[in-house]
């Protein structure tokens, strides 16, 4: 029997699938193959987390995009992977004497005269790191959804209710978006679990694979537990779709990063619900020939 197949019967005989109302399952997971998500958007293509790699999973037909939120100094939320702007910036060349060049030590204007593409390819130059506001506005544009990741919330304290009031302010927390167009991740439990305490009806994921003897207190406040591929069994994935989420449904899992068309397949018959990737086409195209 197929691992999702074995999920299912599981869940079933636990009770819980009688549980789910129908636009709980049509709104994350529990379709017939994982959906796949575009990680810092298509960016094995484009440079991750702009604008660019968001309007790339667009044009593949992605409607899922995954994204890093973190906050300026003088509290602007924009969108970046690391805590330093060194990497995916040309920071060292515009402000040379401010290293480590941390996203929390400069401000939004600042933030807003680096060039967030050059580092990747010429083609790109002139790309902007987003404020987290232009970000949502081209997803929304693009009909796209979005997997948001609080980023190192240790540094930016509020940054959970900062994010859901743009997220409001945007107009993404009435009941379609939430139904089935946004989901909020991070590394930090806390972080989760004061976004579901904020605002309930939010989708939540736990990034990390914790102990099976743990998920129980998870499933309090998260719909998803979102592990690294490497890890990763389908015993890991059943067990997890034992327990049902804060919103009545079994809680789902979305595993990350997968590039590679065997591991893809790999993870799908594990019977997860989402496939993070770089690649989102090759994934896609991996489960389709599956
Ligand atoms: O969405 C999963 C993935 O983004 C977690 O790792 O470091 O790429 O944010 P990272
Ligand atoms: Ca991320």
């Amino acid at each position: 029997m197929h691992a999702r197949a074995v999920a299912a019967t599981t869940t079933a005989l636990l009770g819980t699938t009688l549980l789910l109302p129908t636009s709980e399952v049509r709104a994350v997971g529990a379709y017939d193959r994982p959906l796949v998500v575009a990680h810092r958007g298509a960016s094995a293509y484009t440079p991750e987390n702009t604008l660019p790699a968001i309007d790339k999973a667009a044009a593949l037909g992605i409607p899922w995009v995954e994204n890093d939120v973190q906050r300026t100094k003088d509290g602007e939320l924009v969108v970046i992977h690391d805590d330093s702007l060194q990497r995916t910036t040309n920071v060292e060349e515009v402000f040379p004497g401010r290293a480590p060049w941390k996203v929390k030590d400069f401000t939004a204007a600042e933030v807003a005269r680096l060039d967030a593409g050059s580092w990747f390819g010429p083609a790109f130059a002139g790309t902007r790191v987003p404020t987290l506001e232009q970000y949502m506005r081209r997803v929304e544009h693009n009909h796209q959804k979005l997997l948001l990741e609080i980023k190192n919330p240790q540094l930016y304290p509020g940054i959970e209710r900062q994010t859901l009031k743009l997220l409001g302010n945007e107009g993404w927390l009435d009941h379609r978006h939430l139904a089935s167009r946004l989901i909020v991740q991070s590394f930090s439990a806390d972080s989760v679990r004061i976004v579901h305490d904020l605002k309930p009806g939010i989708r939540t994921g736990f990034l990390g694979q914790p102990s099976t003897a743990d998920l129980h207190q998870y499933a309090g406040f998260a719909d998803l537990i979102n592990p690294s591929h490497g890890t990763l069994s389908a015993g890991y994935v059943s067990t997890v779709h034992a327990f049902t989420g804060p919103h009545g449904s079994p809680l789902r899992v979305f595993t990350w990063v997968v590039d590679d068309a065997a591991r893809a397949r790999t993870v799908a018959g594990y019977g997860v619900d989402g496939i993070i990737t770089n690649k989102p086409d090759v994934v896609r195209e991996a489960l389709d020939a599956s």
